[in-house]
């Protein structure tokens, strides 16, 4: 019988090397880097902050305090933009995370892979179902965010629920795959989840996105996990162990999602957040239509 406890806390595993945007990532996590004027992790931690979590839990490498920098106090900032009357400005600094909700940073002392990132929160999770959001998979979403979309779905079930989303059949070795049956209207059930297999072996064109809501059962079963894709201790190993004992549901949520891992889908990020942020718009599109203009012709056959 699934338990309905309070999704409230949530892991945003940050302590990954970010290979792909070296040398940007050289001494920054990747989760620092800015959409228009926000990092990442803060999308990341504002949408978690929407779905109702109020324990913010920042799995980190040793060399990271650029993170727990940016959601912490900036006196000498903050004293010259009040002492200036720069009072915008300063409520974009310090009103990142609202009062009453705690940050707990755990450190990963070694970079073992997502499910190692993960059980290195447990002390701080507990017993209690508990979210994971990977900063990188950015969703924007026009209504509910895309984790309170899911945290309802919890509510409702008891059960664990992946965020997931049809990706082409040639991409399936860039994330976990789940196997799936009719649960209920636009929900599935799992009963198999692998990751990044080859398009030949993948179950469904059903990719798993960076959002997880997990019962804690989730941590004794990635005790028991061995390294597997890549060498590391993968979390899909550790849900597929969980379901053998646990209902996971498959959520596709709405909303776009952008794999800001990749620098392809990082400046499609950067471009439609800037399309909608109303100080940027028309100079942006003016700046596109020139572009257009230049190397439309070279395009036309
Ligand atoms: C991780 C997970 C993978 C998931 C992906 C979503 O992979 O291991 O199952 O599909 O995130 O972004 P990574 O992108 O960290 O290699």
């Amino acid at each position: 019988m699934s338990r309905r406890q309070a999704v409230r806390k949530a892991v945003f595993p940050v302590a990954g090397l970010g290979t792909r945007f070296l040398p940007a990532t050289k001494s920054i996590p990747k989760e620092m880097l800015p959409i228009v004027d926000k990092p990442l992790i803060q999308y990341a931690v504002e949408e978690a902050l929407e779905a109702g979590i109020d324990t913010l839990i920042f799995v980190t490498s040793r060399k990271k305090h650029a993170i727990s920098d940016h959601f912490d106090t900036a006196f000498e900032l903050e004293t010259r933009l009040a002492d200036a009357g720069k009072l915008e400005l300063l409520a974009r600094i310090t009103e990142i995370v609202p009062e009453g909700v705690a940050r707990v940073h755990v450190t990963q002392p070694e970079a073992l892979g997502l499910g190692h990132a993960v059980l290195c929160a447990e002390s701080v999770v507990g017993d209690e179902p508990f979210a994971i959001v990977l900063a990188d998979d950015m969703i924007r979403s026009q209504g509910r965010g895309a984790l309170a979309q899911m945290v309802d779905v919890h509510d409702q079930t008891g059960s664990s629920v992946i965020g997931v989303e049809e990706i082409p059949l040639e991409m399936t070795g860039s994330y976990g795959i789940v196997g799936v049956k009719p649960f209920a209207e636009k929900l599935q059930e799992i009963h198999t989840i692998v990751e990044k297999p080859a398009p030949e072996d993948a179950p469904s064109r059903l990719g798993v996105v960076g959002r997880y809501v997990l019962s804690p059962h989730v941590f004794s079963c990635l005790r028991d996990v061995q390294a597997g894709a890549g060498g590391e201790i993968q979390l899909t190993d550790g849900i597929a162990a969980m379901l053998k004992s646990h209902q996971v549901l498959a959520c596709p949520f709405s909303g776009v999602r952008y794999d800001c891992g990749s620098r392809y889908g990082f400046i499609k990020a950067t471009i439609d957040y800037a399309l909608e942020h109303p100080g940027l718009r028309d100079d942006i599109i003016d700046h596109m239509l020139g572009i257009l203009a230049q190397y439309l012709p070279e395009r036309e056959p």
